[in-house]
């Protein structure tokens, strides 16, 4: 019996000190006497099965799996915010709701998280489900992962209501994003192209182990009582408060992140401090929201299909940085091409620091002008690598020269070609310059290619400069001997780099196509091909015409596909892999199929959804289905996310191509 009570007794105080840490910031025991608790627990614990809970401490290191996230309908809808973009926009709003709804109005102001949204749902004051948004009427079920979320209360203390439902957002902060990215790059893995997906890949994943170490974090802004009378709670700014008491982290532990403001002037002031102090949080937002505070109020005002009427997202201006432009580099990539790349005074934007930005091509240098020496504003958009969007010319250097756009590969020296239609330069020389042949090494054992564990950039380098590996066949030949005699190099790597090669023999053919490298040939192209012609031989020996039989190849890619293979030395490469064992005919075409009710229908795939859209895609090829990369006549649905570009969807419009949203489709699906 005292083990019982020692148990609860530990969970309370574990649960308590989670609390001061993760929401208050304001720890009260060290991380060593926390750590001493915790594995008290876990041991009484492990002693007695038969008081398992779910919700206990020690539950947070994760370790569920969850093999498919089940579908739970909403309480409520979880609906979406109106946009705006200027201040006159947000004016309008303010008029309107002034003109429709009688008396003052007080506006909780607040940020708008740049993560995922989430409907907490409690009964008897645990955490019992916690949903994705999905469709905002249907969510997924991802309790088990989100269990592990620090910040986000198991328990709620007595003075909470039985039956509560809170909604927010989990974010990644941007130290947790820029460390995991760090660890992927030592792993030559492709990196997180934002926090935000990040986290909605990580909310996905299924073993809530690997949830529980990515340093996920939690703002719960709306809380959705049964009877809020009861709790005194009048307006959102109340329920809000009562959110924090019952242990929530809200915006109200951050300093000015939720206001209400009693008029418009109020409001302006709130988004004129973000405009600039949005730089220095260590978490993305991408605008601030805007909601009528008082319940009764928007009861009057209501919602339209999509979104309130009484709430309003204000989006910030893409985020610009001012700073000197050191000098103009080049990048040579591995089919040839040059990519122009600035290199930086460091200049924080958008809460990380940015050494380097894309210069595009010469047509924008010489548009823009752009100088070494120039001050220019840098811009951070919604995608990973800044770019040069404009110079100061007051601020140019006396001395400035225009610039002159690299004439040879800075790499073998070889003289740069331009296609007539094309804006990239190129190095011609495929077979003989280092950096492409450095790239195509490095992008044949890249995850989605042959995923060979331990070889990424710096490996690459590495082995390079040894004079161990020329062309991805040297792989195959590699020596323990040889790698010993490298840095860095104890038997624990070099057994581990051998045995990622050696694994990579099994690696399916269509990823081996991939990973060779052919110009124009994507992982999409290079499946279907592999799948068409089923082997080696027979895509060898296919014309042009047999190519383009395919409605994902093109006469580029059918010209690209047939010009590689007449390449003596391209075919003496494929000829040593296949005898090195690879993978050069595909296993089992059905064995992946699920159904076919997809076949023969092509999709486009395009946006924001629930699940990594990788899943989607693979979703209607396991039903039969093909996918294309463009809209066009030959289309048959366009799978539709949110953030989609407004371009894709009037061009289906226009060619009658059936938009389908995820739930559309995911009804399609047997
Ligand atoms: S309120 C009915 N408040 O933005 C209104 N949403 O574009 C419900 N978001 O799905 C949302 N920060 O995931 C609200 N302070 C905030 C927010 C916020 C971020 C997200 C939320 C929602 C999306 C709508």
């Amino acid at each position: 019996m005292q083990e019982e009570q020692r148990i609860e007794e530990l969970r309370r105080t574990l649960h308590s000190h989670n609390h001061q840490y993760y929401v208050l910031a304001e720890p009260t025991i060290s991380d060593r006497a926390f750590d001493a608790l915790l594995s008290e627990l876990v041991l009484l614990e492990s002693a007695r099965p038969d008081l398992f809970d779910p919700n206990s401490p020690s539950q947070r290191v994760g370790g569920g799996f969850t093999d498919q996230f089940e579908k739970v309908a909403h309480s409520s809808p979880m609906l979406s915010l109106a946009n705006s973009y200027s201040r006159e926009e947000v004016q309008e709003w303010a008029d309107r709701i002034h003109r429709e709804s009688a008396g003052e109005t007080s506006f909780t102001c607040e940020l708008k998280y740049d993560g995922v949204a989430i409907a907490l749902q409690y009964e008897g004051r645990q955490l019992v489900r916690a949903l994705t948004r999905g469709d905002g009427t249907v969510g997924e079920d991802i309790t088990k992962n989100v269990r592990t979320i620090r910040s986000i209360p198991l328990t709620l203390p007595s003075s909470a209501p039985e039956k509560l439902e809170v909604r927010g957002e989990i974010i990644l902060p941007f130290a947790a994003f820029e460390a995991l990215n760090a660890k992927k790059q030592e792993k030559g893995e492709k990196l997180f192209a934002n926090p935000r997906n990040t986290a909605a890949g990580t909310l996905k994943l299924q073993d809530s182990g690997v949830v529980a170490q990515r340093g996920l974090d939690c703002f719960l802004y709306d809380v959705q009582l049964e009877a809020p009378e009861q709790w005194e709670v009048q307006g959102h700014s109340d329920g809000v408060k009562s959110a924090a008491e019952w242990g929530f982290k809200t915006p109200l532990t951050l300093s000015r992140a939720f206001e209400v403001a009693q008029s418009v002037d109020g409001v302006m002031a709130f988004l004129a401090h973000w405009d600039v102090a949005r730089n220095a949080l260590p978490f993305a937002i991408d605008g601030v929201v805007l909601k009528v505070d008082r319940h009764a109020q928007r009861k009057t005002l209501g919602s339209t299909a999509k979104a309130p009427r009484w709430a309003l997202a204000f989006k910030f201006e893409t985020e610009q940085g001012l700073t000197r432009l050191q000098r103009i580099a080049y990048q040579i990539g591995r089919t040839g091409a040059v990519t122009p790349v600035a290199h930086l005074d460091p200049v924080p934007i958008a809460g990380t620091t940015v050494q380097k930005a894309s210069l595009h091509n010469a047509d924008q240098i010489a548009m823009l002008d752009i100088r070494e020496g120039d001050m220019v504003r840098v811009e951070k958009g919604g995608e990973i690598i800044p770019k040069v969007v404009g110079v100061v010319l007051e601020e140019r250097p006396k001395d400035s020269t225009p610039h002159v756009y690299a004439t040879e590969c800075p790499d073998c020296q070889t003289p740069l070609v331009r296609a007539e239609d094309e804006a990239r330069h190129y190095c011609p020389n495929a077979s003989g310059c280092p950096e492409q042949m450095k790239g195509r090494i490095e992008h044949f054992a890249s995850r989605r290619a042959m995923n060979i564990d331990g070889l990424g950039s710096e490996g690459v380098e590495q082995l390079w400069s040894a004079g161990l590996i020329r062309d991805v066949a040297d792989l195959y030949r590699l020596e323990v001997s040889a790698l010993l005699t490298l840095d860095r190099m104890g038997e624990k790597r070099a057994g581990k780099l051998l045995a990622g090669i050696e694994a990579s023999k099994e690696v399916p053919f269509e990823r081996v196509l991939f990973g060779l490298g052919i110009r124009h040939v994507g992982e999409t192209v290079a499946k279907r091909l592999a799948r068409h012609f089923g082997s080696l031989e027979a895509l060898t020996e296919a014309t042009q015409e047999a190519l383009l039989e395919l409605d994902v190849v093109g006469p580029v890619i059918a010209e690209a596909v047939v010009e590689w293979w007449a390449q003596a030395d391209n075919a003496d490469r494929v000829n040593a892999l296949q005898n090195s064992g690879l993978q050069f005919a595909v296993a089992d075409v059905e064995d992946a199929a699920v159904s076919r009710v997809l076949a023969d229908k092509s999709f486009v795939v395009s946006g924001v959804f629930s699940v990594p859209r990788d899943e989607l895609k693979r979703l209607v090829e396991q039903h039969g289905g093909r996918l294309l990369g463009a809209v066009s006549g030959k289309t048959d649905y366009l799978l539709a996310g949110e953030k989609m570009g407004p371009s894709k969807r009037e061009k289906a419009e226009r060619l009658n191509v059936e938009v389908l949203s995820e739930a559309d489709f995911r009804a399609l699906l047997p």
